[in-house]
């Protein structure tokens, strides 16, 4: 039996040259490195030059990601832009991106699931190659929190990181089996009675302002292990893979003691685990394609590896994702 598979052929990722350490931090709130490593494993964010914008962020990584992919951006026909940190209310950030990269045909639009954006805008550009609405789609996701981040609030502002990352898919065929090359399964959640514990006191209808992050941090922290343990089951078992067929665990990069937390209780050695919010925080919607990138630029990643994409953000919205390379 063949299947249409949507098949990565590259990835970018981009990080604004100003890296911020926790110790220039500590100078302006009341905190410390040793708290923030302590707690999170962070030790440093990028954030964004006054004159650079999420578009900005996200142009640099399509280009990279484009050319990782050889590809020509005039052969795209979806760009898919998860964001929480748009340009502007409207348009689409991803239009920018669209005339920026010379694509004049095609679509492109936002996906806003917060942290979770990358891998929903992954399960939106597969259902649109499996649809035969598109053949080469270009997914980003590209944030620039450090713009509705409250710089006085310690309990907030030491966790995010401004950054963009993205992914090239285009249509293959497999057979139908899970040693298909491409993107094997997706499953997305959300539950909007939990808004409260994860959001930004502001916007378009309801402030006429951007607004800034707000967080219950230890809520957030009790159900992300939970709910990123159940969804990473729901593409197993809806696979019928285990852990141990896991090549790559590619988190959301949130805080180091989640990650080790889900790692533990999926039973995934810590060798399979990627890493990378010790260099640029929690970027949000970019940390998945970041941290990506970062197994690929070390020459970690081989044609034919199974990824396991997972995500949870404000919403809350979780998700997973099972990519074979
Ligand atoms: N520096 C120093 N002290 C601090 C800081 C800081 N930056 N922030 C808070 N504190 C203090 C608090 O005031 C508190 O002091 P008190 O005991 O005198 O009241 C103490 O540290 C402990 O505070 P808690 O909030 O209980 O600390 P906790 O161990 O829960 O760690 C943290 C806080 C890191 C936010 C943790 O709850 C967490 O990681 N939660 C998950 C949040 C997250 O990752 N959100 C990202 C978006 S969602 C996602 O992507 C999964």
């Amino acid at each position: 039996m063949t299947a249409v598979r949507s098949v990565p052929l590259g990835c970018g990722a981009y990080l604004p040259e100003r890296i911020v350490t926790n110790e220039e931090l500590a100078k302006k709130v009341d905190t410390t490195d040793e708290w923030i490593v302590a707690r999170t494993g962070i030790k440093q964010r990028h954030i964004a030059a006054d004159d650079e914008l999420t578009s900005d962020l996200g142009i640099e990584a399509s280009r990279r990601a484009l050319d990782d992919a050889g590809m020509d951006p005039r052969d795209l026909d979806l760009i898919v832009m998860a964001t929480a940190t748009p340009d502007d209310t409207f348009p689409a950030t991803a239009t920018k991106v669209q005339a920026a990269l010379g694509m004049t045909r095609g679509a492109a639009f936002d996906v806003q699931a917060v942290c979770s954006g990358f891998v929903f805008a992954v399960s939106v550009a597969d259902n649109f190659i499996k649809a035969a609405q598109a053949e080469n789609v270009l997914v980003i996701g590209a944030e620039t929190f450090s713009r509705i981040l409250d710089w006085e609030d310690r309990t907030t502002c030491v966790l995010f990181g401004d950054g963009a990352g993205a992914m090239v898919l285009s249509k293959g065929e497999g057979d139908g089996t899970t040693a298909d090359r491409g993107v094997l399964t997706n499953h997305l959640h959300s539950d909007g009675r939990l808004r409260d514990m994860l959001y930004v006191d502001g916007g378009p209808s309801s402030t006429q302002t951007a607004g800034f992050l707000r967080m219950q941090g230890r809520e957030v922290f009790r159900h992300a292990v939970d709910n990123i343990s159940e969804v990473i089951h729901e593409a197993l078992d809806a696979t019928g893979l285990q852990i141990s067929d896991i090549d790559w665990f590619i988190p959301h990069q949130a805080n180091k003691r989640i990650l080790d937390g889900t790692a533990k209780k999926i039973g995934l050695p810590a060798d399979r685990l990627v890493v990378t919010v010790d260099k640029h925080a929690n970027t949000s919607a970019a940390s998945v394609p970041l941290a990506l990138c970062d197994l690929k630029e070390n020459n970690k990643l081989k044609q034919g590896d199974l990824l396991l994409l997972e995500a949870m953000g404000g919403g809350f919205t979780w998700g997973s994702s099972l990519i074979r390379w």
